[in-house]
C-alpha cells in the first residue's frame, strides 16, 4: 500500500541546486523573486530563470498554479518548475502550490526551495496528498516515486509543523486504499484484518462476529449481508486520549464492500463502482488511524459495519420484515437500500454501549445527493445546529466541500409502512433525505447527531487539486480538524 512520500526538511543548501538531477520546484510570487535559491539557480542558466519569471505565462498563473521550464541549460535537472505563491498565501493556495509539485513528481525526485516561505509545511502537506498513487495491481512498470528535500529557511520549525499532517496524510492514504481496493480484496474478512492491525499503533480493537451481532439482535444488518459468502462483521475502534473515564464522540460508517443491490439487483453499467460503497467506513478507519498517529488528546470510538450486499438463495427479498436491534421493525420494499439498515443497527449499538457525546455517521448512502449535489459537496444531515455548524466550520476550514440539507416530519411521513413500523425506502422525490429521517429513527433525541452522504464526494471522477481520480478521502481532513477543535483545545 502507498505511504505518503517522506520529505526531508533541510536548510537551503546552494551548492546542491547544480547537481541535482530530479525536478527542482522554486516558490515565488509575480516580480522577480531575490531569494538566494532563486539568484544561484538563474547565475546557472545564465539568465533563463529571470526570464521564465518575468515572463506574461508565468504573470498569468493563479496562486498555486506552476509552469515547468524543462531540461534548462546550465543544470543537471529535469525541469525547474516555478511555482506562483505569493508570500500571503492562505492554506488552500499553499496546499495547492504543493500540490503542483506532487503531481509532476516523478522517479527522478524533487527538490523544492520553499526558502523562507511562511507556509512550507503546508505546501510539503499538499505535495504529499497530490503524489498518492494507487498502484499496487499494476504489474512491470510500476514506477518507484524519487525521493523529496525541501529546502527551508527553518528546517526544524517546519518539520515540527508538518509532522502532525503527515499523520493527516497517512489517514487520507488508508481511507483512500480501503476505497480504491477491489471487492475481491477488500472482503469483510481483509477489511477488518486491515483494522485490527492498527492495534499496533494504540488503538484498542475489535471484531464482533455474525454470532456476536445475532446476540445484539441487529437483524436489519444481518440481513443485507446474508445473501454472501462473505460473513458480516462489526468493527469497534476505541482511541483513549482524553480523560480517563469520559465519553466518547463516536464516528460511525457505512461499509458495504460491495453493492450489487441484492435481489433489487442494479444495473450492469457502472456496477463496478460499488467497490466504493464502504466509503463511510473507510473514512472512519482513516480519521482513527490520524487520531491514533498523532496522538490525539480526545476519546473517540470508530464503528463500521461490514457486510456485501449480493444476491443469492438465502438473499434477503424485497418485501421482507426484518427486526432491528433498536426493536423496530422494518419492511425492506427494496434490497438495494441497504446502508441504512446497516447504519440503523450501528449508530443504536454505538449509543447503547458508549452513551457518546454526540456522533457523526458517513456513508455512500444515495444516488440522489449526487443528483442534488453533484461531486462537489457532502450532504450534511443534523438533529443539532450547534454541532453541524462546527462540523461545517471544520470542512470549510480544510477545502472539503459540504451542504447542509433539510429535514423534517413531512419527510420522515414517507416511510411509513402498512405491515412494518417503517419501510427502508420513501420514494424518488427527495430520496437523501428520506434516507436520513430514517437513519435519524435510530438516534436518540438527546444526542447530538450528523449524518453525512458522501455518495458524490467519495471518489473522484477525474483529477482534482489534491488527489488524482479516484478515491479522495474526502472527510479526514475535516474530521481530523473538528476533533482537534472541539475536544483539544
Ligand atoms: N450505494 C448506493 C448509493 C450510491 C449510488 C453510492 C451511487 C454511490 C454512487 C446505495 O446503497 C443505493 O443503492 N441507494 C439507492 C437507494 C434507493 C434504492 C432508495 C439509490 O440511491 O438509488
Ligand atoms: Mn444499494
Ligand atoms: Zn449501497
Amino acid at each position: 500500500m502507498p505511504k505518503p512520500l517522506p520529505i526531508q526538511f533541510q536548510a537551503t543548501n546552494l551548492d546542491a541546486l547544480a547537481s541535482e538531477k530530479g525536478r527542482i520546484a522554486v516558490l515565488a510570487d509575480v516580480g522577480l523573486p531575490t531569494s538566494p535559491g532563486f539568484r544561484r539557480l538563474d547565475r546557472l542558466t545564465k539568465g533563463a530563470l529571470s526570464r521564465a519569471f518575468g515572463s506574461e505565462a508565468f504573470s498569468k498563473l493563479k496562486p498555486g498554479e506552476a509552469l515547468d521550464l524543462a531540461f534548462p541549460p546550465g543544470l543537471e535537472a529535469e525541469a525547474v518548475q516555478l511555482v506562483r505563491l505569493p508570500k500571503k498565501a492562505d492554506l488552500a493556495e499553499a496546499r495547492k502550490a504543493g500540490a503542483a509539485i506532487g503531481r509532476a513528481h516523478g522517479t527522478a525526485g524533487s527538490l523544492v526551495l520553499a526558502e523562507a516561505h511562511a507556509r512550507a509545511a503546508d505546501i510539503a502537506f499538499g505535495l504529499a496528498l497530490r503524489a498518492y498513487d494507487f498502484d499496487s495491481h499494476k504489474t512491470g512498470d510500476r514506477k518507484v516515486p524519487g525521493p523529496v528535500t525541501l529546502m527551508a529557511a527553518n528546517p526544524e520549525a517546519v518539520a515540527k509543523a508538518a509532522a502532525p499532517m503527515a499523520a493527516v496524510a497517512e489517514g487520507v492514504f488508508f481511507t483512500r486504499d480501503l476505497v480504491n481496493e477491489p471487492a475481491n480484496v477488500l472482503t469483510t474478512h481483509d477489511f477488518a484484518a486491515r483494522l485490527a492491525a492498527m492495534q499496533e499503533i494504540g488503538l484498542d480493537v475489535e471484531i464482533l462476529e455474525e454470532e456476536d451481532l445475532t446476540k445484539l439482535g441487529m437483524f436489519a444488518l444481518l440481513g443485507v449481508g446474508q445473501g454472501s459468502e462473505s460473513p458480516s462483521k462489526v468493527v469497534v475502534m476505541q482511541w483513549h486520549g482524553g480523560k480517563k473515564g469520559d465519553a466518547p464522540f463516536a464516528l460511525i460508517g457505512k461499509g458495504v464492500v460491495f453493492d450489487t443491490g441484492g435481489i433489487s439487483i442494479k444495473p450492469a453499467a457502472g456496477m463496478e463502482e460499488m467497490t466504493m460503497d464502504m466509503g463511510g467506513a473507510g473514512v472512519v478507519a482513516g480519521v482513527m488511524r490520524t487520531l491514533a498517529l498523532r496522538k490525539a488528546k480526545a476519546n473517540v470510538v470508530g464503528l463500521v459495519g461490514l457486510v456485501e450486499n449480493m444476491p443469492d438463495g438465502r438473499a434477503q427479498r424485497p418485501g421482507d420484515v426484518v427486526k432491528s436491534m433498536k426493536g423496530d421493525t422494518i419492511e425492506v420494499i427494496n434490497t438495494d437500500a441497504e446502508g441504512r439498515l446497516v447504519l440503523a443497527d450501528v449508530l443504536w449499538y454505538a449509543q447503547e454501549r458508549f452513551k457518546p457525546t454526540g456522533m457523526i455517521d458517513l456513508a455512500t448512502l444515495t444516488g440522489a445527493i449526487i443528483i442534488a449535489l453533484g461531486h462537489e459537496n457532502t450532504g450534511v444531515f443534523s438533529n443539532n445546529d450547534e454541532l453541524c455548524n462546527a462540523f461545517l466550520a471544520a470542512a470549510k476550514a480544510e477545502g472539503e466541500g459540504a451542504w447542509r440539507m433539510p429535514m423534517g416530519d413531512a419527510y420522515d411521513a414517507k416511510l411509513k409502512s402498512r405491515i412494518a413500523d417503517m419501510m427502508n425506502v420513501g420514494g424518488r422525490d427527495g430520496g437523501a433525505i428520506t434516507a436520513a429521517q430514517f437513519l435519524q429513527r435510530f438516534v436518540k433525541p438527546e444526542v447530538p447527531w450528523c449524518h453525512l452522504d458522501i455518495a458524490g464526494t467519495a471518489l473522484l471522477k477525474s483529477d482534482a487539486t489534491l488527489a488524482p481520480k479516484g478515491a479522495s478521502g474526502w472527510g479526514v481532513m475535516a474530521l481530523d480538524r473538528l476533533i482537534r477543535d472541539r475536544f483539544e483545545k
